[in-house]
């Protein structure tokens, strides 16, 4: 049967750019992987886990390949990969995968789809210091707030990437752009600002110069 995705997990899918393989790591349930293959997204999915028994719940499908291990540990050496996709897990697991598959010596530069739960700032500091461009960035509301960014490889030597300052790597790349959800959550946090009492005028600041711009 067709399998329903959740308006996050949809986003997600609407960002790869080519039909080829897809990592899906901390695939979970393997809804995400599933989805591609039965939409022609993709021609093969890698759906990866480090815990069995979430593996355990993926379907298995023509085409899908399921590993157990932690982050991209999982691909064979020269494994080729088009895009990786991690979501729903935290900033700095994220960023601890990439490096370690940044640091192999087959490494790869596949396109990047993160869907960070904490720290995004720092995974953004760390795409952008480790040559990777940001051309997506955007908040998406389902039911909670979700970060969604999208990151290509630029090589450094061909093109110098420009450092992003503080409201950038906080609020997201693209704070100059109308974003709905954005605009929500950061109204949300200025309410709770001051109903806790808990004013510090730096985050104020902050908060309305970006949403000057929405
Ligand atoms: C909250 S679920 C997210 C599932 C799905 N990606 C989504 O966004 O709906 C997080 C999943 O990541 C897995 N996970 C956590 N750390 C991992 C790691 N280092 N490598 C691979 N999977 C990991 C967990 O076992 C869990 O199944």
């Amino acid at each position: 049967m067709g399998i329903k995705l959740s308006k996050r997990l949809l986003s997600l899918t609407t960002l790869i750019t080519k039909v080829g393989t897809v990592v899906d790591v901390g695939c979970d349930h393997g809804h995400l992987s599933q989805y591609l293959l039965q939409h022609g997204l993709a021609t093969k999915v890698i759906a990866c886990d480090i815990s069995q028994s979430s593996l355990n719940k993926v379907t298995p499908l023509q085409n899908l390949s399921i590993r157990q291990g932690n982050g991209l540990n999982v691909l064979a050496r020269d494994e080729v990969v088009d895009t990786v996709i991690i979501a729903g897990l935290g900033g700095m697991t994220i960023l601890d995968i990439l490096q370690n598959f940044f640091s192999r010596e087959d490494r790869v530069y596949p396109e990047l789809i993160l869907s960070p739960q904490s720290q995004v700032g720092k995974l953004r500091e760390f795409l952008n210091k480790s040559g990777f461009m940001i051309v997506e960035d955007f908040v998406l509301l389902d039911v909670k707030f979700y970060d969604i960014i999208k990151a290509v490889y630029k090589n450094q030597s061909v093109q110098k990437l420009s450092k992003l300052d503080d409201l950038q790597l906080q609020y997201g790349v693209f704070f100059k752009r109308p974003n709905e959800a954005l605009k929500q959550r950061l109204n949300i946090e200025l309410q709770r600002l001051s109903a806790f009492g808990d004013l510090k005028l730096s985050d104020i600041n902050k908060i309305n110069e970006v949403l000057k711009w929405q």
